[in-house]
């Protein structure tokens, strides 16, 4: 069985503005209140989508890095996230239409220094539907 090492990435250091597509739902984000659910790592884009809606962001394995299905895109703001582990990036390569700005919203960490758009691809939500 391959090992992996996770680091943690550091949780933001300043408020800053999350706005997730296709809803336009703005997320404003305040460090010191993190972490704001148990789903993902502290600070990570489903931590915060999660605590207030719970099914804009589908999250089969509860955000332990273990599926792939929490696959987003990083339209704005992608130099403010931490970068992706190695174990991040086998899952991500199990997900449908992989692009450069491909992310796994429970490991995806910004730093707070920009605002950060992310766009839920609309058929990951529908396929985890169909089979479940
Ligand atoms: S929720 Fe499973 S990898 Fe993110």
């Amino acid at each position: 069985m391959r090992k992996y090492r996770v680091p943690l990435p550091p949780p933001p250091a300043k408020r800053y503005k999350l706005t997730l597509l296709p809803s336009g739902k703005v997320y404003e984000v305040d460090p010191a209140a993190l972490p704001y659910s148990r789903h993902g790592l502290p600070g990570s884009v489903l931590d915060v989508v999660s605590a207030q809606d719970e099914h804009l962001i589908e999250h089969t394995c509860g955000g332990v890095q273990a599926c792939s299905t929490c696959h987003v895109y990083v339209e704005q703001g992608a130099e403010s996230c931490n970068e992706a582990s190695e174990r991040e990036e086998d899952y991500l390569e199990q997900a449908r239409a992989v692009k450069l700005n491909s992310r796994l919203a429970c490991c995806c960490v910004p730093d707070g220094t920009r605002d950060v758009v992310i766009l839920v691809p609309e058929w990951n939500k529908n396929e985890v539907k169909e089979n479940s």
